[in-house]
């Protein structure tokens, strides 16, 4: 069996290094890894092919950035001929960025079996890109991966065969534990000069959040606020950190300290030891509740809302005054424990592979 793996954006990354794993202790044919190169910078896209032990992509679309039409366009433009030409068993695609859709697109077309990993989760926020892309995903994929059971339920409510569902648990879970002990030991809160539960992380990419100046400014001064508390370490995306150089924020407090982007293993060092976390990341909001760490995720809704009703998570929205109160809760201890979602316990992938091998 020939299996092809398309990723293209930091999220994917975490998501396919434990399928290809799977699939490669499994002895089920070749693989081969095609990276749409959405993202493309060092920090984005190569310490964590490094860092997860990913092997050299076979093919690099080198597509880059651009609206969303153009970059989806291109990428199904040039992942086409690609097909054509390998003649893949199975496509696997994973998350919901625009790589996602594209090459899901392409291989509908050309009648290519379509795994997708992480299927089923919803928002029901269609403003949000990341919700189409999940949508279109889910609607043309074969084999629908759910990392949680309401995925499953999502997708049975718009029409999809309960055949195609396979409730496997969360591969963002196999590469954290796997990898946990290898970024425990690497000291990286004494690079940064925190102390371990001495600090709060951040990090904000959505557009919804760092398009608007005025959203990104009110996001901002609450961060000053508190950061009066507590030291703040704030890795910035490319994004975002072009949209504080746009506006030029300088009266940063001190403790609200920004950085480049980390890499994985830095990153999750990191939050293991965060008093708490502040973010409008999908995965982040995952890894907090399997990590227990307090999570005030700056958005209105989330697809995963697993990580509210068992996990540590809490929707803030854009309500800058619950967020400092949230804050100051957990600072003084007040905040619930939360559990660990069914399946989110290192085998998901294993389960993937089992599923394909069956096929
Ligand atoms: C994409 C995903 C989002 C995911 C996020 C993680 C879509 C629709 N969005 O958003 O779901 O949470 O990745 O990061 O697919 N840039 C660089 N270097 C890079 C990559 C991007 O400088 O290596 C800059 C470019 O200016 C680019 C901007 O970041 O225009 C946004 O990149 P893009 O891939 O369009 O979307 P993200 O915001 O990263």
């Amino acid at each position: 069996m020939k299996i092809c793996h398309v990723v293209g954006a930091r999220p994917n990354f975490m998501k396919a290094a434990p399928v290809v794993r799977a699939l490669t202790e499994q002895e089920n044919g070749q693989q081969v890894l095609v990276h749409t190169g959405q993202h493309y910078d060092v920090s984005m896209s190569d310490v964590f092919f490094q860092e997860l032990g990913l092997p050299e992509p076979d093919v690099n679309l080198e597509v880059g950035s651009g609206s969303h039409a153009r970059q989806t366009a291109e990428i199904m433009m040039r992942l086409e001929p690609v097909i054509v030409e390998t003649k893949p068993d199975l496509v696997i695609v994973y998350g919901d960025v625009n790589s996602t859709v594209a090459a899901a697109l392409v291989c509908s077309k050309l009648l290519v079996t379509i795994g997708h990993v992480e299927a089923g989760l919803r928002s029901f926020d269609r403003t949000m890109p990341e919700e189409i892309n999940r949508l279109l995903t889910d609607q043309v994929a074969d084999l629908l991966f759910t990392p949680s059971s309401d995925g499953d339920e999502n997708l049975l409510r718009e029409g999809i065969t309960p055949e195609k569902i396979h409730f496997v648990g969360n591969v963002m879970i196999d590469t954290l534990l796997r990898l946990l002990p290898v970024a425990e030991a690497r000291n990286v809160q004494a690079h940064h000069q925190v102390k371990a539960h001495d600090y709060g992380l951040v990090t904000l990419h959505r557009p919804a959040n760092v398009d608007d100046p005025a959203v990104l400014r009110m996001i901002v001064d609450a961060l000053n606020d508190v950061s009066a508390h507590t030291t703040l370490l704030f890795p910035v995306h490319p994004r975002t950190r072009q949209q504080l150089t746009r506006l030029g924020f300088s009266a940063l407090h001190p403790r609200l300290r920004l950085l480049e982007p980390l890499s994985y293993l830095d990153f999750l060092a990191l939050q293991r030891t965060a008093t708490f976390v502040i973010t409008d990341s999908g995965g982040i909001q995952e890894e907090t509740t399997y990590l227990g760490v307090p999570c005030l995720t700056v958005r209105e809704n989330t697809e995963r809302p697993v990580t509210m009703s068992l996990g540590t998570s809490c929707l803030v929205g854009r309500d800058m005054g619950q967020l400092r109160k949230h804050v100051q809760s957990i600072l003084a201890g007040a905040w619930k424990t939360g559990s660990i979602p069914p399946l989110w316990d290192g085998h998901a992938a294993e389960r993937i592979a089992r599923i394909i091998g069956s096929l």
